[in-house]
């Protein structure tokens, strides 16, 4: 029988050999992942011997990386802000880069301040639920297109013990309705009429960008991605009526493509929004723009 050593070392080499990223790291991942145990336990149970049964799980799992499906996929989970989130192909795989939104929040929120959220385009509910966790007192309604997409994000909700304080919910935003169904649901969730923040990392890669995703990328959701158009339908769509929904001196914050800051300036001003900044993530690029109303 193979040990966990001898079996990662050989599983490293074959990945290393088919130009997988990191092969020694996602070796011992997907290991892991095999006896459902932490990245810890690989280090201390090396001499651990594993049987015919686990190695076929492990090798497909390395058969998988290999075909390059992402290993957030995988493990079925991914990090974001220090919280877990379940992840499938329903969901994008959270971006770290998207993590810096929670850090402009909390700049302009005070930590104790009972306020609304409304999450557009909501994925994995790792940005609500991640502002819900550092703001006590918020509460907020996730949306999203897709029902498949909804119940992994209700599952992240039940899983982080947020289920309380969120709500989720299948729309999209295109639909004629859009504006009445989030007010009403609004209404009956929280007795509010209007959000005091409201974000949203829509779909935003351009043409051209979609034509040089990595392959990982490839196995996520093609409308988290492309919108099929310029990767500015949503700021369209959403900047003319979010008047409706944003209350006065709320916030709005989205995330954008660093490329298409030019324009969505544009969209902002023709819309009547003047009190507005670009916020650049950690390497720099013009990531966010937040928008006082
Ligand atoms: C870039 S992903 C963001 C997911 C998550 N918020 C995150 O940051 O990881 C965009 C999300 O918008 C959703 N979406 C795309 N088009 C939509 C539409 N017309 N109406 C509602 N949601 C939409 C997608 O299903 C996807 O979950």
């Amino acid at each position: 029988m193979e040990t966990i050593k001898s079996c990662l070392t050989k599983k490293t080499k074959l990945l290393k050999d088919n130009y997988v990223k990191v092969p020694k790291l996602e070796a011992r991942l997907l290991l892991a992942k095999t006896f459902n145990k932490d990245l810890n336990w690989t280090y201390s149970n090396t001499e651990k011997k594993i049987s015919t049964k686990k190695i076929r799980v492990y090798e497909k799992l390395i058969k998988q990386k290999i075909n390059r499906i992402p290993t957030a996929y995988l493990l079925g989970n991914k990090e974001f802000y220090s919280m877990n989130f379940k992840v499938n192909r329903n969901t994008l795989i959270p971006r770290p880069e998207t993590e810096s939104m929670i850090d402009e929040i909390k700049k302009n929120f005070k930590k104790n301040k009972k306020f609304n959220i409304l999450d557009l385009g909501t994925g994995s509910g790792c940005i609500l639920l991640s502002i819900l966790q550092e703001f006590k007192k918020s509460v907020g309604i996730g949306v999203d297109k897709y029902l498949k997409t909804i119940n992994v994000a209700k599952t992240n909700s039940k899983k982080n013990y947020l289920s309380s304080r969120s709500k989720f919910i299948t729309l999209d935003w295109n639909n004629p309705k859009f504006l009445k169904k989030i007010l009403q649901t609004n209404k009956n969730f929280t007795s509010r009429n209007k959000f005091q923040l409201i974000v949203s990392n829509p779909p935003y890669l351009l043409k051209n960008e979609m034509k040089s995703i990595m392959p990982e990328v490839k196995y996520e959701p093609y409308e988290s991605l492309y919108d099929n158009k310029d990767g500015l339908s949503f700021y369209k769509m959403i900047l003319p009526k979010i008047h409706s929904l944003i209350s006065s001196n709320g916030y709005i914050c989205f995330e954008i493509n660093p490329k298409s800051s030019n324009k969505i300036n544009k969209i902002c001003k023709k819309n009547g929004f003047a009190n507005f900044k670009f916020i650049k993530d950690l390497s720099k690029k013009k990531r966010f723009i937040l928008i006082k109303n």
